[in-house]
């Protein structure tokens, strides 16, 4: 099938659930996924029971589709995310952005776990642009011009009235917001010393394995995007050995203060 057939068949299968009207996409990263769980008035669907939709293989990441109202707002949230090094064909990690325009968001809030070049561990990051050192591109393909343009303008990906919306809301909360640059590659490596040094110099803040395709697929159809990296390791080269379960323990402990600020962000979007 078409890809525009797909995503249609999606959106009507999702609006005869009763997933009428979402104002917002959130796309909650590694152990995030929490968030989910405090929509009020909810409607949750298995990815295994959505037609066209990936499936989640990694652990941390629930696998559900859920709407309903956080902060008095309609969210459309994403328990866990398809990535490029699961396998995933770079239509399928990005098909539910596809899906999130299609039923009408004005915006998504996508967030991840990432390696700090220039921040620690425990940071939380208002990304405010990206490098795509992933090697692909989602739009590669026929373009879907009932999305956007073949050569989408890429100057503001990351929607800065969000970004300044973010730090006001940041600051009224106490919370320490950053700001930076994401460099996006597709793993599953970490990194290697001698890259993170060349991405230090390219200008990366913090580094990740997600997040890119689907900003880009955002950008292109006018969507607006924040996106928030919770930092959860020094990159490699700046502290001896790296692995997943650091990942996982730092972001348990910054996941209070990541909810409070996404919740109180969108009741200010
Ligand atoms: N590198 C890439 N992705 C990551 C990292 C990292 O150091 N930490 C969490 N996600």
């Amino acid at each position: 099938m078409k890809l525009m057939n797909k995503i249609k068949e999606t959106a009507q299968f999702l609006k005869g659930k009763g997933i009428a009207a979402p104002e917002f996409g959130l796309i909650l990263g590694s152990g995030l996924g929490e968030l989910a769980s405090e929509i009020e008035n909810g409607i949750s669907i298995d990815y295994a029971n959505i037609p066209n939709w990936g499936r989640s293989t990694v652990v941390g990441h629930a696998g559900k589709l859920v709407y309903g109202e956080l902060a008095g707002r309609k969210v459309l949230a994403l328990q866990g995310r398809f990535h490029f090094y699961e396998g995933n064909p770079m239509e399928v990690v990005t098909f539910p952005v596809r899906v999130m325009r299609a039923l009408g968001c004005e915006g998504v809030i996508v967030t991840n776990a990432a390696g700090g070049v220039e921040y620690g561990p425990g940071t939380l990051m208002a990304i405010s642009d990206h490098i795509n050192l992933t090697g692909q591109n989602p739009l590669i393909g026929a373009n879907l011009d009932e999305f956007g343009p073949r050569f989408p303008d890429m100057s503001d990906a990351y929607t800065k009235a969000y970004r300044e919306k973010a730090h006001a809301v940041a600051e009224k909360l106490g919370i320490d917001l950053k700001e930076g640059v994401y460099l996006g590659v597709t793993g599953p490596t970490y990194e290697t010393p001698a890259e993170i040094r060349a991405f230090q110099t390219l200008g990366a803040s913090a580094v990740g394995m997600s997040t890119v395709p689907e900003v880009i697929v955002a950008a292109h159809s006018g969507l607006k995007v924040l996106g928030i990296s919770a930092i959860t390791n020094f990159a490699a080269g700046f502290q001896s050995e790296l692995n997943h379960e650091e990942v996982v323990e730092v972001t348990e402990r910054i996941k209070e203060n990541f909810k409070g600020l996404v919740k109180a962000i969108l009741a200010e979007l």
